[in-house]
């Protein structure tokens, strides 16, 4: 990969906690170098699918419609992920998010599937050294196509009992988010309806399920803290 020059060296974000509530507006370049990294340089890209996988998902992004798409190659013995593959037409931060997700994946001879449901999108934006506010969304895509490959690979190795579900109501109709997602930005440090909305970006497509979504704000905020 080339070398950034001096002149255009992004300045780097100074720490993932004070990312997220980052107004990046005015910014010449918003982006880290682990992420300009990870751009350019993607880890794990396909543009064909591979011949030897076992599980396989594909999500669309409720706030921006992009896709994603996950193959995984699962070692059915000790549940190790040793191949991650994915494509994307999604935009820069997916591209980083999804390729830093995959390294994560697959380092150390690889998570088992109970640690790779660990990771958070918090997690990634972590090891990404930060993603502008409005970028979060993009970084919840290729998490939930990780998600949807496990599942293909308990319904394709008769673990039926194992499939997690996702999403069990949906609040906001036109983006598409549930109370699971809602759920997720609490349990990720969000603490007030705006923090969640920065994260999920609920009500922005239906603003009649904000009274509901601050609701299961408190909910959650009561339940984890
Ligand atoms: S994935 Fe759609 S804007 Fe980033």
């Amino acid at each position: 990969m080339s070398k950034i020059s001096k002149k255009t060296k992004p300045s780097k974000p100074k720490a993932a906690t004070q990312i997220n509530g980052q107004d990046i507006m005015g910014n010449e370049w918003a982006y880290s170098d682990e992420v300009r990294e990870h751009f350019f340089k993607p880890q794990n890209f396909v543009t064909e699918a591979p011949k030897d996988y076992n599980g396989l998902g594909m999500v669309g992004s409720p706030a921006c419609g992009d896709m994603m798409k996950v193959w995984l190659k699962i070692d059915s013995k000790t549940e190790k992920i040793t191949k991650f593959f994915w494509q994307t037409f999604g935009c820069a931060s997916a591209i980083a998010a999804t390729s830093m997700l995959s390294v994560m994946v697959t380092e150390k001879g690889g998570k088992t599937i109970a640690e790779a449901l660990k990771i958070t999108p918090t997690d990634i934006i972590k090891r990404l050294s930060g993603l502008p506010s409005r970028k979060i969304h993009c970084s919840v895509l290729g998490d939930k196509a990780l998600e949807a490959a496990i599942n293909d690979y308990f319904q394709r190795t008769n673990q039926k009992e194992r499939i997690k579900a996702s999403g069990s109501r949906v609040i906001d109709k036109e983006l598409n988010i549930t109370d699971k997602d809602i759920e997720q930005a609490v349990k990720d440090g969000a603490k007030t309806l705006e923090e969640v909305q920065q994260k999920t970006k609920v009500g922005l497509g239906d603003p009649n399920c904000l009274p509901e979504a601050e609701e299961l704000v408190r909910f959650y905020v009561e339940k984890y803290y």
